[in-house]
């Protein structure tokens, strides 16, 4: 038994989809969620940038004292994951492989993957799904607005349905059959997204896969917790009266415990 709560990290409220997850699925274990929301978005930002905030979020979170961390965002997943599985002595969890899983699942052949530019750019996905099926065609397309309607709580207006038609139809006029919600702020969009792309597309989420490779990670450090009443912390790095609105409306339960902190500070030389 380890009582040391899990670290989840985004740039903003996208993690959240993924910690709804870990928390339905593993209702024992403490989490402590970081939203970078002075740095939302990742997505348009360079690779070596993304590494840093990665690794700024990571030692943060390792301060205080995580057994694990799940990296709840693609870009930063796309990015920096080898570094910070190479450089950290906890589990570390991405979310783009239990993506991809997932997909290879559902998929007759044809994958759409909507994410940032960051990840669209990365060819993580692509090379994921081939690692997995080498005969799956993989469409990758950027939707970097979609991140900002879902900080704005925009997720089921018209003009979020609007961007969601625009981007789409490229995918659609390839007949994919299976779309992959490629970053995790996309799952609070959903229900537009289906909307838009009808009933013959499989929607695909990782938050669910990313919760069983959790759940397989700390079994296999003999790390799990089983609490009675766990304890879930959140910390953003700007406005948090923003991040409490969408997190309220989005998660299970209130957010009870929110700090604002501030995450940029010298880290070892990697
Ligand atoms: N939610 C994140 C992802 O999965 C980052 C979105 C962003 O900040 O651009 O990629």
């Amino acid at each position: 038994m380890d009582s040391r709560p899990i670290g989840v990290f985004d740039s903003g409220v996208g993690g959240l989809t993924v910690f709804r997850e870990i928390s339905r699925a593993l209702p024992g274990e403490p989490l402590l969620y970081l939203g970078d929301s002075a740095r939302v978005p990742y997505g348009t930002k360079s690779p070596e940038t993304i590494q840093r905030y990665a690794r700024e979020a990571a030692y943060f979170l390792l301060e205080r004292d995580v057994k694990m961390l799940v990296v709840a965002c693609n870009t930063a997943t796309a990015a920096a994951l080898p570094i910070l599985e190479r450089e950290l002595s906890i589990p570390v969890i991405g979310v783009v492989e239990p993506g991809a899983r997932a997909a290879v699942s559902v998929t007759k052949g044809r994958v759409g993957v909507i994410a940032t530019e960051g990840t669209v750019r990365s060819r993580a996905y692509t090379r994921a799904i081939h690692a997995i099926d080498g005969s799956v065609e993989v469409i990758e397309q950027p939707c970097p607005l979609f991140v900002a309607l879902a900080e704005e709580g925009w997720a089921g207006t018209n003009v979020a349905r609007e961007v969601a038609e625009v981007y789409l139809a490229p995918l659609l006029r390839e007949k994919i059959d299976t779309l992959v919600l490629g970053c995790t702020h996309y799952p609070i969009l959903r229900a537009t997204i289906a909307e838009v792309t009808g009933e013959g597309v499989t929607i695909v989420d990782s938050a669910e896969t990313t919760a069983l490779a959790v759940e397989a990670a700390l079994h296999d450090s003999a790390i799990r917790a089983s609490e009675s009443d766990p304890k879930y912390q959140f910390l953003v790095t700007d406005a948090t009266e923003r991040f409490l609105r969408i997190a309220e409306t989005f998660l299970d339960h209130s957010v009870d415990h929110l700090d604002l902190v501030d995450i940029a500070r010298d880290q070892p030389v990697g």
